[in-house]
C-alpha cells in the first residue's frame, strides 16, 4: 500500500509515473514520521523524524558511501561531481530519496520526492533516530508498507516505472580509457583483444574524440573518418561509444553554441543573461535540460552520431559539475589579491589556499543560475537533482523518436530517480582502490532498490594506479554486473588488460561472464520486466535468517545464484555465510571447474588469484552458454549446459530474445528448462 503526502505546492519531479494516487491524510504519516517545521539553513524547512529500533536496518539510498545497511552516518541528496569516494563523503552523483526501514515493529519505505537537497541522518546524530531534513516546505512524501522489503522495492517500482533496457550487446565487456586519442589507438585496443582471445563487445571514446571538447563534433584530424571506423569496428563485434557532456562550448561559429543562444535554450542568470561555467572546452552554457523545447533541442542532437552507426552513448558532467563560474572566478582573482602583500600565517595560509581549492562545484555557483521548469523560472538549487535525470530523457526520448524499434545504450553520471527509465549509470569517478572494490559490491543492491539496474563501476578504478590483482578480483566481480567496463583516468598506469602478465587468467575471467550471459541476460530481463532487482542483499531472499541480514559483503545475483567476492588485497580466500545449503561451484574457465556441495553456516573458503567462486541456491538452476565467444552476438544463447543443485525436479524460466528490438512482451522469449534430481 502506497500513500501520498504532500506539503505545500511540491514541484512535479516527474519521477511518479503511477496515477490516480489521491494525497492522504497527514496524521497517517504520524505512525512512521513526526513532521515538524524548522528552520534549515536560514530558510524554512521540514524534519520528518522517525525512531528506529535496534534490529532495524535501512536500505536503499542507491548511489552512496558505507554499507548496504546505511545506519550510521549522514548522506545528503545532492548530486556532486566528486572523486574521492571516501567513508565520509556525504553525496555522490546521483540522489535517489528512497529508503526501507526494514524489521523491529515496523518495516517501511519511504520515497521523498524532492529535486533540492535533502540530509538523511541515518542514526549519525542519534543512533536510534532517523532524521530527513529538507530546507524547503515544499515536498512530495510516498510511504509504502509491504510485508517484505522486497515486495516495498516491487511497490515503489511501479510507483515510479520500469527500468531502462539496454542492447544485449551491452552486457558483454567494454574497455575505455580517458582518453583514446585516434583512430589507431582504437584500432590497437581492438585488435590487442582480439589478437589474445579476450571477448570484447565495446570500446569507449573519451572527451578526446570531440574537437576541443565540444558536443556533437569530431575530431577530424584524430578521427578522420568516424563512421568508417564505426563500421570497422562493427565487423569486428565492437560498438564504439561516444561520451556526451553537458556543457556546450562557447565559441562562434560552432552551431550547437550558436543555435541555443539564438533559441533562449541556454540556463540564464537571475537578470537573463546566459550563464556562464568552466568545464572541459573552458566556457560554457548549460542547456536549460528542464525547459521541454530544450531538452528537444539537446536530444535531436544524438542524430548526429546516430547517423554515423553509433549505438551508445555516456551522459557526463551532468550535475552539472562546474569548475568555475565566471563571477566567482573574478571574486577569486580579487580575493587572491588581498593575501599578495600578507605574511600567510595559520589562518591566513589556510583561507587563501581555500579560495582557489574551493572553485569547482561551489554551492554557490548554484544559486547564480535558472531554469524555465514547466512554464515556470526557478533557481538552479532548488531543482538541482533533476538537471542529469533530464539531460537523458532528452536522450531517451530522441533515441524514441528517430530508433523507436531499435535499443541504444544509454548511461549517465549524474541521476535521480525516474531517469532509470531513460538509461542506467555508471559509479563514477572511483580510484583503484580495494576498499573502492567493497564499495562497488555494496553499492549495486542499494542502486536496483531504486530502480538503476543497468549498472557498474569503473572497473580496476579509474584515478590512481592499478594492480593486477586488483584488475583480476574486481574483474571476478565485475563479472555479475549488468555494466561491465574497464574504465581509468588520464596520467594513471594503463590498464586494458592484455597490458598484464596474466593474459590466460583475464581471458578465463571475461570469456567467463560470456559463458554466464544467458543467466545474466536472462536475469536482468525477467528483473527489469517485472520491476524486480536483478541483485539483492541475502537478507530479502532469507528474510527469517539473522545471520543473513548482517551480511554486507555477499549478494545474491538473480534467482540463482550467491557470490562472495574477495575483496581484500593478497588474500586468497575469504569467510562466507551460506543461509542455506548452497553447491560451490569453483571455475578457472568456464569448462575447467569442480563443484561442491557446502552445508548451511560458515565456511572459509580458498579463492585463488586466478579463480571465480559462485554457490548455487539448493533446487535452482544456472544455465550457461556451452560456448562463449569473442562478442555477445557468438555468444550461443541456445545450447545451454544446465548447472544446478537439485534433489527435486527443478525448474526455471529463462528469458532470451534478439537483444536490439523491444519484443519483450512475447511469450516466445520465454522457455522453461527443467532438470532432474540429482541423486
Ligand atoms: C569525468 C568522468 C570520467 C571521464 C572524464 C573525462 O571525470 O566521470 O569517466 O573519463 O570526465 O571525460
Amino acid at each position: 500500500m502506497t500513500d501520498k503526502f504532500i506539503f505545500g505546492r511540491p514541484l512535479d519531479t516527474e519521477a511518479v509515473i503511477l496515477g490516480g494516487l489521491e494525497p492522504a491524510d497527514a496524521a497517517l504519516l504520524e505512525k512512521f514520521f513526526h513532521m515538524s517545521e524548522k528552520e534549515i539553513e536560514g530558510g524554512e524547512g521540514l524534519l520528518f523524524t522517525c525512531k528506529m529500533e535496534r534490529e532495524d536496518i535501512v536500505y536503499g539510498l542507491g548511489e552512496n558511501v558505507r554499507g548496504i545497511n546505511k545506519r550510521g552516518w549522514i548522506y545528503e541528496s545532492k548530486c556532486s561531481d566528486d572523486p574521492f569516494h571516501r567513508e565520509d563523503t556525504r553525496s555522490l552523483y546521483g540522489a535517489h530519496n528512497f529508503l526501507i526501514v526494514a524489521g523491529g515493529r515496523k518495516s517501511f519505505g519511504v520515497f521523498v520526492d524532492h529535486p533540492g537537497k535533502i540530509v538523511f541522518d541515518v542514526g549519525y546524530t542519534k543512533l536510534e533516530e532517523l532524521v530527513i531534513s529538507i530546507p524547503d516546505k515544499n515536498v512530495c512524501l510516498y510511504i509504502i508498507e509491504a510485508g517484505s522489503p522486497e515486495e516495498i522495492v516491487k511497490e515503489f517500482r511501479e510507483l515510479v516505472g520500469s527500468s531502462y533496457i539496454p542492447p544485449k550487446w551491452a552486457f558483454g565487456y567494454g574497455q575505455s580509457r580517458w582518453s583514446y586519442m585516434t583512430e589507431d589507438e582504437v584500432r590497437e585496443v581492438a585488435a590487442r583483444h582480439r589478437e589474445n582471445g579476450i571477448p570484447l563487445d565495446s570500446i569507449y571514446l573519451d572527451i578526446d574524440y570531440m574537437e576541443r571538447y565540444k558536443d556533437f563534433t569530431v575530431n577530424e584530424e584524430r578521427f578522420p573518418d568516424l563512421q568508417g571506423l564505426v563500421e570497422e569496428m562493427k565487423a569486428q563485434g565492437i560498438h564504439l561509444v561516444p561520451i556526451i557532456d553537458a556543457g556546450v562550448k562557447i565559441e562562434e561559429g560552432y552551431e550547437v553554441y550558436e543555435e541555443g543562444v539564438e533559441k533562449g535554450y541556454f540556463c540564464r542568470t537571475q537578470d537573463g543573461r546566459n550563464f556562464v561555467a568552466g568545464v572541459w572546452p573552458g566556457r560554457v552554457h548549460f542547456p536549460d535540460m528542464l525547459k521541454e523545447d530544450a531538452r528537444r533541442w539537446f536530444g535531436g542532437k544524438y542524430k548526429f552520431l546516430l547517423d554515423k552507426g553509433i549505438d551508445g552513448f555516456w551522459n557526463d558532467m551532468n550535475e552539472p559539475a562546474i569548475f568555475y563560474s565566471e563571477e566567482r572566478l573574478q571574486e577569486v582573482f580579487e580575493e587572491i589579491e588581498e593575501y599578495k602583500n600578507k605574511n600567510l600565517d595559520i589562518q591566513s595560509f589556510f583561507a587563501f589556499k581555500d579560495i582557489v581549492a574551493g572553485l569547482n562545484n561551489n554551492e554557490n555557483d548554484y544559486t547564480r543560475f535558472y531554469h524555465e521548469y514547466h512554464g515556470e523560472k526557478i533557481r538552479h538549487d532548488r531543482v538541482h537533482n533533476l538537471y542529469g535525470f533530464n539531460m537523458t530523457k532528452a536522450a531517451g526520448e530522441a533515441f524514441e523518436e528517430l530508433c523507436p524499434d531499435k535499443r541504444i545504450l544509454m548511461y549517465s553520471r549524474s541521476s535521480y530517480i525516474g531517469m532509470h527509465r531513460y538509461g542506467g549509470i555508471w559509479m563514477g569517478d572511483n580510484l583503484s582502490w580495494w576498499s573502492h572494490l567493497l564499495l562497488n559490491i555494496r553499492m549495486l543492491p542499494s542502486l536496483n532498490m531504486c530502480g538503476f539496474l543497468y549498472t557498474g563501476a569503473d572497473i580496476g578504478g579509474f584515478g590512481a594506479d592499478t594492480t593486477e590483482d586488483l584488475m583480476l578480483r574486481w574483474l571476478e566481480f565485475g563479472i555479475f554486473t549488468p555494466l561491465m567496463r574497464n574504465h581509468s583516468a588520464m596520467g594513471t598506469r594503463r590498464q586494458e588488460i592484455y597490458r598484464f602478465e596474466n593474459t590466460e587468467a583475464f581471458r578465463n575471467i571475461i570469456g567467463l561472464r560470456y559463458g554466464f550471459l544467458p543467466y545474466i541476460y536472462s536475469e536482468f530481463m525477467k528483473a527489469s520486466l517485472s520491476d524486480g532487482m536483478y541483485c539483492k542483499p541475502l537478507s530479502f531472499v532469507y528474510p527469517q535468517d539473522e545471520q543473513a541480514k548482517r551480511v554486507e559483503d555477499q549478494l545474491m545475483i538473480g534467482e540463482s545464484v550467491m557470490i562472495a567476492p574477495v575483496y581484500e588485497q593478497n588474500a586468497d580466500g575469504r569467510y562466507v555465510y551460506l543461509p542455506e545449503s548452497m553447491k560451490m561451484v569453483r571455475f578457472r574457465s568456464l569448462r575447467d571447474r569442480e563443484e561442491i556441495v557446502l552445508e548451511k553456516g560458515h565456511h572459509y573458503i580458498d579463492v585463488a588469484l586466478e579463480e571465480v567462486v559462485l554457490f548455487i541456491r539448493r533446487n535452482h538452476i544456472l544455465p550457461v552458454a556451452e560456448e562463449g565467444g569473442q562478442c555477445v552476438e557468438e555468444v550461443d544463447f541456445k545450447n545451454l549446459t544446465l548447472l544446478s543443485f537439485a534433489d527435486e525436479e527443478t525448474q526455471y524460466i529463462y528469458y532470451d530474445d534478439d537483444g536490439y528490438g523491444k519484443d519483450y512482451k512475447n511469450t516466445g522469449n520465454y522457455t522453461v528448462l527443467k532438470v532432474s534430481p540429482e541423486k
